[in-house]
This record gives structure tokens, sequence and C-alpha cells, in this order.
């Protein structure tokens, strides 16, 4: 499986924090918001991402990220036009998946949902036809809504729908099988002239082929695509980082943990931002794992 992170868009809602600078970079508390989508990928075991944005956007993700080496994935990049739908990422990532099956997030969600780690690894080796993670929402009107039937199974999606079938909203993070490109690619746009991420769930839905996780009550989920809930996060995740004493959302973390890479490496990244906060967490976690490593 391999990992697709969509990074563009207008973030028209967050003008005018938008209008020079693309809504992932910006920050959520004490790290860029791409860092929190790309954690996720990297903690659920993903080595092999592509982060598609803008053309404009895209030097800047490069200046930030670069090739990924330092966390131990191979990161590449490509450009999305003009905005014009989630699902067209599984056209534009078509020749980078080569068939594979993927793991899509979006680049203004952040999930704090230990849950997803391991549905995403399971499906990563056995997924046949979609996973999407659902959350309940108080405001799903804003959002892709699902509709149950008596048995608990899932029966539609409602794209915006004015009055929700349910609390349960369609989250940014979805896993495909190989057949995603090939589905997106049968899509017509919608009336606001965009490819569906909806219509491609509602195609696997279609086939009886679409697998439904709902997140537990203690997930937290942000779209940090308003004012409101940009400051939401980040007010969030200060909270959590404070009284927990450990970084959310740490490439470099996650990283460690997974084994991609190693305590000097992690050291050496520390060091680099040891004027911050961020870097003098990463030599502390460097420094108490070392500790409990006996080393
Ligand atoms: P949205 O929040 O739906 O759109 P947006 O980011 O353009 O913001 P606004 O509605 O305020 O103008 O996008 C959700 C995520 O998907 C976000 O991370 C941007 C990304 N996205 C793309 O990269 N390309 C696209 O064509 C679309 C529609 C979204």
């Amino acid at each position: 499986m391999k990992g697709i992170i969509l990074a563009g868009g207008t973030g028209s809602r967050l003008y005018p924090l938008t209008l020079a600078v693309n809504k992932q970079l910006l920050p959520v508390y004490d790290k860029p918001l791409i860092y929190y989508p790309l954690s996720l990928l990297i903690e659920c075991g993903l080595t092999e991402i592509l982060l598609i944005s803008s053309p404009p956007a895209l030097p800047a993700f490069y200046k930030l990220l670069g090739d990924g080496l330092h966390v131990g994935i191979n990161l590449s990049y490509a450009p999305q036009e003009s905005p014009g739908g989630i699902a067209q990422a599984l056209l534009i990532a078509e020749d980078f998946l080569a068939g594979d099956s993927c793991c899509l997030v979006l680049g203004d969600n952040i999930f704090i949902a230990p849950s997803i780690v391991p549905a995403v690894r399971k499906a990563a080796v056995d997924l046949k036809g979609a996973l999407i993670f659902a959350c309940q929402v108080q405001f799903p009107a804003r959002y892709g809504v699902l509709a149950w039937d008596e048995c608990g199974q899932v029966q539609a999606i409602v794209e915006k729908p004015s009055v929700p079938p349910s609390s349960w909203a369609v989250t940014g993070l979805y896993c495909f099988d190989g057949s995603a490109p090939k589905r997106a690619a049968k899509l017509k746009p919608s009336a606001r002239g965009e490819l569906e991420i909806t219509d491609v769930n509602v195609n696997y839905l279609q086939d009886n082929a679409l697998q439904v996780d709902r997140l537990p009550r203690s997930s937290a989920w942000f779209d940090a695509g308003t004012p409101g809930s940009l400051l939401d996060a980040a007010n969030y995740v200060q909270v959590l980082q404070t009284r927990q004493g450990r970084l959310i959302g740490s490439p470099e973390i996650c990283a460690y943990r997974r084994h991609l890479i190693v305590a000097d490496e992690l050291r050496a990244l520390g060091h680099a931002q040891q004027a911050s906060p961020y870097g003098q967490q990463l030599l502390s976690f460097a420094m108490e794992d070392r500790i409990h490593a006996g080393t």
C-alpha cells in the first residue's frame, strides 16, 4: 500500500491567511499542518508517499520535507494544476500507484485516533474494495454523511445534505484497492465542477465493497479549514502535548517509533532545530528512549 497526501485546494475559507501561503503550510500550534497527515501515514507503516499540491506551493513543500529520507521514507511530488476535486488525486497518482492499493489523506485533516493505525496496517495487507473512516460530528451537513440501514450497514453516502441522515461524517482518510484510479476515471464532474470522492465511495458501495470504520468517541478529528477549526486544532494539540509531555504529529518521532530512523538520527534532527521547543522535544525523546533502552 502506498500513501497519498492531497495538499492543494483553494483555502478560500481561510482568506486572507491562504492568499500567499498554502493552507497545509500554516501552523497548527508548533508545526505545519502537513506534519499531521504525514505523521499518520508514517505511523501506519507507509514509506512510499506522494504529495500532491498546486504548482506554486510545491517548492515550499519540498523545502520543508525534501525527499523524505531524513525520516526514512520516499516522498515524491506531483502537481494538481487546479483544484478539480479530491477524486482527481487518484488520477494524478495513477502512475505512482502502478496498480497498488493506497491510503489517501487530506492535507488539512488531523486525527488523534489511535484505532486508525491498526486498521490501516491491516488494510495494507488484505484490503479488498475500500475502507473509509467515519466520525460523529455536531454539524454533519458540511461533509459527506452516512445513512445506515436497520442492521447498521451503510445504505448511502450523501454529500453535504441539507437534512443529514445521521451524525456520521466521512473523514478525509480513505484506503482504496488498486481499482480506484479506474473508478475515478469514469466519474463526471459534479455540479460544482469537481470529481467527488463521495462518488468513488458510492461506486465501491454499489459493488458491495465499501467498509466503514466508525471512530470511537474518544477520537478527535479536525479538518483545519476555517479560522475556528484551525484554532481549535492548535489549542487541542497544545493542551495534549503540554499534559502528556510528548509531541503529536511529529514525522520524526513516528519514523523513530517505526524504526525508520535510529536514535542518533533523531538526535541530529533535534539538534538542527534545538532553538525551538519542537527541536528540544525531539532531543529529549531520543535521550529518554536511550535511558529506557539502557544505552
Ligand atoms: P476543501 O477544504 O474542501 O477545499 P479547500 O482546501 O480548497 O478550501 P476552501 O473550501 O476553504 O476553499 O479541501 C479539503 C482538502 O482537500 C484540503 O486539504 C485541500 C484538498 N484539496 C485539494 O488538494 N485539491 C482539490 O481539488 C480539493 C477539492 C481539495
